[in-house]
Order: structure tokens, then sequence, then C-alpha cells
């Protein structure tokens, strides 16, 4: 089966953030007498943000109205900018840029698939806003991960089937999003958390388009 695109998770697959949405998650936890520990911060990654306050606040069995939900996002979403506000091309994960490259040599597609709402301006501060075909973002989708519909509609974008692409994913809501979906899914990171993607592998240091090639002929 040939691969015509690549669909990249973006937080802990193209870029360092997931530690920044650790501690502004944290620092809002402490505020509201929640314990929550890098542990408790595995299950949230792919999560919307919406869905990540709405665990932490199960962690804690608390329970808000709307208005007070919206200013504690508010509030994480505002430290967070605070941190990735020096962020440069130095956080890209090693070798995902050559990777692309790469990609884009060989003719293939390029998409971003990511729950963040802040997708383009992270992209953009690390100057690989212009290498993607398609990007559909947390601001585009009704359902976020473990739903599929953000990797449905950026295969979508591309005139492509999900048979015809490989998700890239860190987070197992997003492995099973990709699975769930029709899509190939190469997870990121350590097989613990991944078992549902095809295989996994720990970053794009020694993977090359040949690889990937191989592993799904
Ligand atoms: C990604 C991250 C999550 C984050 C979500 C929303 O999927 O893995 O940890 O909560 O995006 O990000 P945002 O930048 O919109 O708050
Ligand atoms: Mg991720």
């Amino acid at each position: 089966m040939s691969i015509k695109a690549c669909i990249f998770d973006m937080d802990g697959v193209i870029v360092d953030s997931a530690k920044y949405h650790f501690v502004a998650w944290q620092e809002l936890a402490k505020e509201i007498g929640v314990k929550f520990t890098e542990h408790d911060n595995e299950q949230l990654k792919g999560l919307s943000r919406v869905d990540s306050l709405e665990r932490i606040l199960k962690m804690g069995n608390l329970h808000l109205d709307n208005d007070t939900k919206l200013a504690l996002m508010d509030k994480k979403n505002q430290s967070y900018l605070q941190y990735i506000s020096s962020m440069n091309e130095e956080e890209i994960l090693p070798g995902v840029g050559e990777f692309i490259d790469e990609l884009m040599a060989a003719g293939m597609k390029v998409a971003l698939g990511s729950s963040s709402r802040n997708a383009t301006v992270i992209l953009e501060r690390i100057k690989l806003l212009s290498k993607f075909d398609a990007i559909i973002d947390g601001n585009k989708v009704t359902f976020s991960k473990p739903d599929p519909e953000v990797f449905l509609k950026g295969a979508e974008a591309m005139g492509l089937k999900p048979k015809d692409c490989v998700v890239f994913e860190d987070a197992s809501a997003g492995v099973k999003a990709a699975i769930d979906g029709g899509f190939r899914c190469v997870g990121i990171g350590e097989e613990q958390h991944l078992n549902q993607a095809n295989f996994v592998i720990p970053g794009f240091q020694d993977f090359r388009l040949n690889d990937l090639i191989q592993r799904f002929k």
C-alpha cells in the first residue's frame, strides 16, 4: 500500500511543548487544590483544552459552573502562551524537520492534525508553517481526539483517503483517533502508552522516509 501523505500531531511530535502544557496545568491544578503529577499529565496528552480541564476537575472531585471553567481555561492558556512566547526553531524535536523536508522532496503531502488552538502561532514561531499542505487544529474540529475527526478532515483537505495517509502521534488518545479513522499510525515515544499504533519509534533522529516505506510495504 503506497503512502501519499503524512499527518503530524504537533505537541510532543514536532515540538516539545508538552512540558509547557504540563507546567501550566500544574500551576492551575495547585491553585484549585488538585494534586497533578507528570503521570496524570500523560493522560491529558492529545486532549482538547476543555477535556483536559474536565479531567483535572474530576481528579479533585470538583464541580464548577461554566463561567468559572472558561476563566480557568483562559488563565491556563495565558500562562501557556507566556511559556511559549520565546519558542523558536531550536525547540523543533530532533530529526522531524529533516523528515518533513524528505517527504516534500519525494512529492508527498504533509498535514497537521492537532487538538491545539495555538497550532498556527507555534508553527509560525518555529518557522514550519509554510511546509504544510493542510492544517487542521483545535479551531477546526467539533470532536477532539480520541475522535478521528481531526485526521479525517486532514485527509479530506489533501483530497486523500485515510488509507493513503500515515499519522504520527505521541498520545494514546491520538493513536486511537488515527486507528479508529482507518489510518496507519506511528507512535512517537514509549511503547507502553502507544500499543495501539502499528509501531512505535522513540523519535525522528534515526528515522528516514525509507524506514517508513519499508515498514508499511
Ligand atoms: C494538544 C496537547 C494537549 C493540549 C491540546 C490543546 O493536543 O497534547 O495537551 O491540551 O493540544 O492545546 P491548546 O494549545 O489549544 O490549549
Ligand atoms: Mg501530542
